[in-house]
């Protein structure tokens, strides 16, 4: 579906007014129509990525990589099979979860994945919550 502006202006206020606490819209649905597409959003100071999984969902994941704290995939687009860090290339599915860490050792924690950041997804918008 698409939207005028001001169609998509009316439905993203819309739909922040019924989700509780605050929630801010980070993408339009059809801005990642395809499998691998994602674009990356600040939200209040934290990056995140939206990208589209291979089941067709919507998933919203932090941007920062957990080894050394740089930005998973800062360039918008098609993002090919996983999800890379420029810096080292640890790579991630579209889940978060870590494929390969290139050799290096786990983390002491064990955490090597992206958190998943909590979305909803309404009117072909996401939404996510700002935690403050
Ligand atoms: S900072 Fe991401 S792989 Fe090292």
């Amino acid at each position: 579906m698409t939207h005028s502006t001001v169609e998509w202006e009316v439905e993203v206020s819309d739909a922040q007014d019924e989700l509780p606490g605050a929630w801010v819209c980070v993408a339009a649905a059809d801005e990642v129509p395809s499998v691998g597409d994602m674009v990356t959003r600040d939200v209040d100071g934290t990056p995140v990525i939206v990208v589209r999984r291979g089941d067709g969902e919507l998933v919203v994941l932090s941007a920062i990589c957990p080894h050394r704290g740089m930005i998973v995939e800062p360039v918008d687009g098609w993002t090919g099979r996983q999800l890379r860090c420029p810096y080292h290339f640890w790579s991630f599915d579209f889940s978060g979860r870590c494929l390969g860490t290139r050799g290096m050792p786990p983390l002491m924690n064990g955490r090597c994945d992206l958190d998943v950041v909590p979305h909803e997804l309404r009117d072909d918008a996401v939404y996510v919550a700002i935690q403050r």
